[in-house]
């Protein structure tokens, strides 16, 4: 069910994401990384919380992305770090598609 009380953006072509895969999207001027696991879609930010370095670069692993700079990793169902040496959690947002396109909501998550 969608959740009116957002403010949903249109991020493109459903079709452009990847099932157990990641892709990176520009949505409003801030990149999103939207991973696919287990026939789910989970967005979050695409720059690492300890470094600038790119998720988008890294591997899935499951639920989990490893980033490609220093082999930190997050829980990109909730954005939380899972291994050394990252410790700030990563921004999530709620995403849903809808009529074949994605919709992110940036101020939620
Ligand atoms: S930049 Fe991601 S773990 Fe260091």
């Amino acid at each position: 069910m969608t959740d009116t009380s957002l403010a949903w953006t249109d991020a493109g072509a459903a079709e452009s994401l990847a099932p157990e895969d990641v892709v990176a999207l520009e949505v409003e001027g801030r990149e999103i990384a939207v991973f696919g696991v287990d026939g789910q879609f989970y967005a979050t930010d695409n720059i690492c919380t300890h470094g600038h370095a790119r998720l988008c670069d890294g591997f899935l692993l499951g639920e989990e992305v490893e980033c490609p700079l220093h082999q930190g990793r997050f829980d990109v169902r909730t954005g939380r770090p899972t291994c050394d040496p990252v410790t700030e959690p990563l921004r999530t947002y709620p995403i849903r598609i809808e009529g074949g396109r994605v919709f992110v909501a940036l101020s939620g998550g």
